[in-house]
Order: C-alpha cells, then sequence, then structure tokens
C-alpha cells in the first residue's frame, strides 16, 4: 500500500465534512460526548464506526485481540473508567466478531509466546462453558458459539468492575453483548440476561 493514499483521502475526507457544515472542525475541537463505549476486536475487517454507521465524537472505542475485558489490563480498565466515570456513557457494548482469529488460535494447541497469557483467557471461557461447547459436532458451529460465550463472558467483566457496577445503580447504564457477522456485514444483538447474570455474579462480585 503507498501511503501516499491515506493522506490523499484525508484531503478528500477535510473537503467531505467542511462541505456538510463548514464549522465541522471548530465544533469537534470543542470536546467530545459519546453515549457508546465500544469495545472490540482489532481484527483489520471490524471497523467500529464504519461498521455502526456513527462518526467522530459519537463512540468512544477500545479495541484488542478478541475483544477483551481483563481485569488487570491496566489499558482496557482505565478506558472503561474514563468512558463510564468521566464521560459518563450510558452504554457499554462488547462486540466479538465470527471468524475471529484470537478466538480460533484459543482452540488450537499451539505455543504462541506472549500471546500465550491473552489467548488463556479465551480458553478459560471454553473451560466454563465445556459441557456446552464439547457437545457441539460441528466445528464451526462450535467456533462461532465460543465468540458468542467470550462476549457474554467479557460482559461478566464489565459488571465486576466498581466503575460499571456504580454506574448500573446510579444511573441504570447498560451493558450489551453483540457479534459482527463478518460474512453478512450483520451486527447481532445476543440480548444476554444481564438480570440473571447479575443476579448469579454480584453475590460473590459486589464491590459498592
Ligand atoms: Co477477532
Amino acid at each position: 500500500m503507498n501511503l501516499d493514499r491515506v493522506f490523499e483521502n484525508n484531503e478528500g475526507w477535510i473537503k467531505d465534512k467542511l462541505t456538510l457544515n463548514p464549522n465541522y472542525f471548530e465544533e469537534l475541537g470543542e470536546g467530545q460526548n459519546p453515549e457508546l463505549l465500544f469495545i472490540g476486536c482489532s481484527d483489520s475487517r471490524v471497523t467500529a464506526e464504519e461498521l455502526m454507521g456513527l462518526g467522530p465524537g459519537e463512540v468512544f472505542v477500545h479495541r484488542n485481540i478478541a475483544n477483551m475485558v481483563i481485569g488487570t489490563d491496566l489499558n482496557v480498565m482505565s478506558v472503561v473508567e474514563y468512558a463510564v466515570v468521566h464521560l459518563k456513557v450510558n452504554h457499554v457494548v462488547v462486540c466479538g466478531h465470527f471468524a475471529c482469529g484470537g478466538v480460533k488460535a484459543a482452540m488450537q494447541s499451539a505455543d504462541l509466546g506472549i500471546l500465550n497469557p491473552w489467548l488463556r483467557n479465551i480458553r478459560d471461557v471454553y473451560r466454563i462453558h465445556k459441557t456446552e461447547l464439547n457437545a457441539i459436532d460441528c466445528e464451526e458451529k462450535k467456533y462461532d458459539r465460543l465468540v458468542e460465550l467470550n462476549v457474554q463472558e467479557q460482559c461478566v467483566n464489565l459488571i465486576k468492575t466498581a466503575a460499571v457496577q456504580k454506574a448500573f445503580r446510579d444511573r441504570g447504564l447498560k451493558v450489551h453483548g453483540w457479534v459482527f457477522d463478518i460474512h453478512t456485514g450483520k451486527l447481532i444483538d445476543l440480548k444476554i440476561d444481564f438480570d440473571a447474570i447479575l443476579k448469579n455474579i454480584m453475590e460473590i462480585y459486589h464491590l459498592d
């Protein structure tokens, strides 16, 4: 890829934005007030704002391999704290995607060096849901289901944080689990029953 193209694209994008609103960048410079925190995969095909049809200023984004919410990862924890406590977003989304390379790698026996401890968190999801997953004969379906269950468990990890628990109680913050179907482009709401999950985990994880 010739990176000159990127800078040419940028010039075109500036022109497009100014045609619609001459004050576009002045307004953008005034600050942000996003309503949504999106935690997605770093995969180049999962384009956060683009697939949701949202623009600059509308969504706070964090992406890592396999959209993980790991309690000891200072990066994702700082993003959650900042978005929930300071920006006061009303929705937090964990968005996985079918054909996720990170999830696939966690289903195989391979030493991947520094990726091992990261992928181990997905293996933990497999272990928690081993009975359900092992009952699925079709490898492709098992893979898709692990993508969904991984999203669910990362949502549970969000609920374990004090910031999310406080925002739930004080202003009804909502957590959502979605999957992007890379084969069709469709965004699927897993409609995870958070009330049930919350009741189940709060006995142990209640902080505030
Ligand atoms: Co992925």
